[in-house]
């Protein structure tokens, strides 16, 4: 049996949605700037997929622009502040962000902004009094991790947006794991730019969007053609963009079904390490709504968190150590580092998400051979 609990690296597209991208791979192939019938039935396409993105996060169709991937996104949002906002010269950000963000934060210091980072606490919460006393009138803008991707944490956008609002300074929110998990609804969230990713809501890889409030003064990432409102030029990707809009209405539309059942098997999973008297930190918040459903990141006692990956690799299921984007590496990732795990539990720590195509029978085959790893193999 393969089991899979790697879902925050990436999803599946799900059966739906592929169905759904089939017909724009081969017969509606058309480029939506050529002006021919073809063309034309493929820019109705974006335009309907447009709207209604813009219906489900509650936003202007003309806010929502098609990039390749989340990390463009975040790109974007943050060097197109800076590219165009030639007055304000800092950035404030989290010291538990997606290198996505960090490694653009890092860039964008060497042309001389000034990042500084907010601490998080045990939980990978930040601390809004620390945002209030950090932000002054040079902070372009304060980025910020809806959702963790390691840990789960989710912070308070909302109270976080007020804080930016009295500021008068920009406010991105890294929402690529949150999406489908937590609600978002762009009006109510107030955020200036919100950064997605199609393949991790069971969309495919390769697509991303970017929203952008209308009145934010940023400059452009990419140019080239009048695509995306003359914002982000290249050809559009048609069938992916087709395929993230199907994959965003199926997940807000079944987000209490979704989020209610991987909570129940986040639960029943910590049952079962509880039962077999398993010692194991939970990090991040307690499972609930405060967490991203179906992450369980563990930290077990006195073990190798590779050699314990390798072991239930062998026999099938799938799972990463810290962040995917760190599996290589055999030093604690920067976010377990903050939020400070215990010496003796700090290299075990291994993040199992479970996904939306996850099955009982699954999670009880992995938790039979985890369990019988950790007593009888490590
Ligand atoms: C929180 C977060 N932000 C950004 C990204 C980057 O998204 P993409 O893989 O689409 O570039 C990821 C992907 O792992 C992520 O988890």
């Amino acid at each position: 049996m393969e089991v899979y609990l790697d879902n925050a690296s990436t999803t599946n597209v799900s059966k739906e949605v592929f169905e759904e991208m089939l017909p724009y791979f081969r017969e509606n192939f058309g480029n939506p700037s050529s002006l021919h019938g073809l063309g034309i039935k493929n820019r109705k396409i974006v335009n309907k997929s447009r709207i209604k993105i813009a219906e489900l996060l509650n936003c202007k169709k003309t806010e929502i622009h098609f990039t390749s991937c989340g990390t463009e996104s975040i790109n974007w949002a943050l060097k197109g502040l800076a590219f165009k906002n030639k007055t304000k010269y800092e950035i404030i950000t989290t010291n538990i962000e997606h290198h996505a963000t960090s490694e653009t934060c890092n860039f964008l210091e060497t042309l001389g902004f000034t990042v500084n980072y907010l601490r998080v606490n045990k939980e990978g919460y930040i601390n809004l009094d620390e945002l209030r006393d950090m932000i002054n009138n040079n902070t372009l803008v304060v980025s910020i991790i809806m959702a963790n991707n390691e840990i789960g944490t989710i912070q308070n956008i909302k109270e976080i947006s007020k804080i930016c609002d009295e500021a008068r300074t920009y406010l991105h929110v890294d929402a690529v794991q949150a999406i489908c998990h937590t609600e978002i609804n762009l009006e109510t969230l107030n955020v200036d730019l919100l950064s997605l990713s199609g393949h991790k809501f069971h969309g495919p890889k390769g697509i991303g969007l970017l929203y952008i409030k209308e009145g934010t003064h940023i400059g452009n990432l990419i140019h080239g053609g009048q695509q995306e409102l003359k914002r982000r030029a290249g050809t559009e990707n048609v069938p992916y963009i087709v395929g993230l809009t199907k994959a965003l209405e199926i997940g807000i539309s079944n987000l209490d079904i979704y989020t209610n059942r991987l909570n129940e098997y986040s639960k029943l999973f910590l049952d079962r390490l509880d039962k077999e008297e398993i010692k194991y930190i939970l990090n991040g918040p307690v499972v609930g709504e405060d967490r991203l459903p179906g992450n369980l990141n563990l930290s077990f006692k006195n073990i190798d968190g590779l050699t314990l990956t390798y072991l239930l690799d062998k026999r099938g299921i799938f799972v990463s150590t810290g962040s995917a984007c760190d599996s290589e590496s055999i030093e604690p990732s920067h976010v377990i580092q903050a939020i400070e795990v215990p010496i003796d539990f700090i290299n075990a720590t291994v993040r199992f998400s479970i996904g939306n195509e996850t099955t009982l029978e699954e999670l009880d085959y992995a938790l039979d051979n985890l369990v019988d790893i950790l007593k009888n193999e490590m």
